[in-house]
């Protein structure tokens, strides 16, 4: 056998043993590379007879293109016999761990929003927005609290710059004077959204925090009226019917006004939610004040209204016994995930 042949057949001996694509990169270079086997046959020509030389050209190219091609040959079959393998399944362990999936949930003020946007609308109330920036005479001077009325003091409010007159909406009432701008009488709505005021935080206190306002308007509203949509609110709320009491309450946009309370869903005689008193305080509300009827362009001869603006952050401190309001907007995960 000549050397070439010996060559050749060793060289596919060594090709055709790779199992692997990068033990075949090997292969090729111990015979292809720049100081393989197949670079000395060539450079041994020079040193060969004259006419001895074009033969030996010839059989080193030829040598040289069929270790070209069983190199290719075999990278083919590696290439199929990974596929192969792939599809088999072979080396796919089915008992490990699934990568794990990250799912979002909903914010329970969300949830909650939601479950009384269905509850009211079920009972004919059309669902509002408006805006969190508000003109100080939408957040007050229409609702009945004029410029130097004491009840501005107790709405800690956020300034806008400029002249004044664009506030961060202190409560959710300026959507009141809104709908009756933009909905013919007799309607019912509730507008829930983001609040601001600007107060020392603590437990109970956020510069942010979520209420939902509610105003029915028409002919001969009475706090009957109010009385029973506020008991078909508590049933949505707590799935059942819980006794309601009415206090006093102060508030320039509704006369009367009230401080509506509901028996403690939690307990018979006294907790820690209720303070021992087994009465909690559920929302102010009230009789809507003619000033603010007129001021949202409404005939009081003919129509008059009920409000009531509930806390929604509160809210969903009850349900959750949260006991502080300032988990809510933390955007603290540890908390998010329990929803
Ligand atoms: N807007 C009032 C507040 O946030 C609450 C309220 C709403 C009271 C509607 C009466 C009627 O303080």
């Amino acid at each position: 056998m000549s050397d070439h042949a010996a060559t050749l057949a060793q060289a596919q001996e060594r090709v055709q043993a790779c199992e692997t694509i990068d033990d075949l990169k090997d292969a090729e270079r111990e015979y292809l590379g720049k100081e393989g086997v197949v670079a000395e046959f060539l450079a041994q020509i020079p040193s060969l007879a004259n006419e001895e030389r074009p033969a030996a050209g010839r059989e080193a190219n030829r040598l040289k293109q069929s270790v070209v091609e069983s190199v290719e040959q075999r990278r083919q079959q590696l290439a199929e016999a990974q596929i192969a393998a792939e599809r088999s399944g072979e080396g796919f362990d089915a008992t490990l761990p699934p990568p794990r999936t990250q799912r979002g949930s909903l914010h329970p003020l969300t949830q909650v929003t939601r479950e009384l946007e269905d509850l009211f609308q079920s009972m004919g109330y059309t669902v509002l927005d408006g805006p969190e920036v508000e003109l100080d005479y939408y957040n007050f001077e229409a609702l009945n609290i004029p410029a130097n009325h004491p009840a501005r003091d107790s709405h800690d409010t956020f300034f806008c710059e400029g002249d004044g007159h664009l506030v961060m909406r202190t409560h959710t009432s300026p959507s009141q004077i809104r709908a009756m701008e933009s909905l013919e009488p007799p309607f019912r709505v509730v507008a829930p959204g983001k609040c601001f005021r600007q107060e020392a935080t603590d437990a109970s206190h956020d510069h942010t925090f979520h209420q939902m306002e509610g105003l029915v308007v028409d002919r001969d509203i009475s706090v009957a009226h109010l009385v029973s949509a506020m008991k078909t609110l508590l049933r949505g709320i707590f799935q059942r019917d819980l006794e309601i009491r009415l206090r006093p309450g102060y508030f320039p946009f509704v006369e009367p006004g009230f401080e509506l309370d509901a028996r403690c869903p939690f307990c018979e005689d006294g907790c820690r939610v209720c303070k021992k008193t087994t009465w909690i305080e559920l929302l102010p509300c009230g009789l809507v004040h003619p000033n603010v009827l007129r001021a949202g362009g409404l005939d009081t001869e003919q129509w008059s209204g009920f409000a009531f603006g509930l806390g929604l952050s509160r809210l969903v401190m009850l349900r959750h016994d949260i006991n502080d309001i300032r988990h809510l907007l933390a955007s603290d995960l540890r908390f998010l995930e329990q929803f």
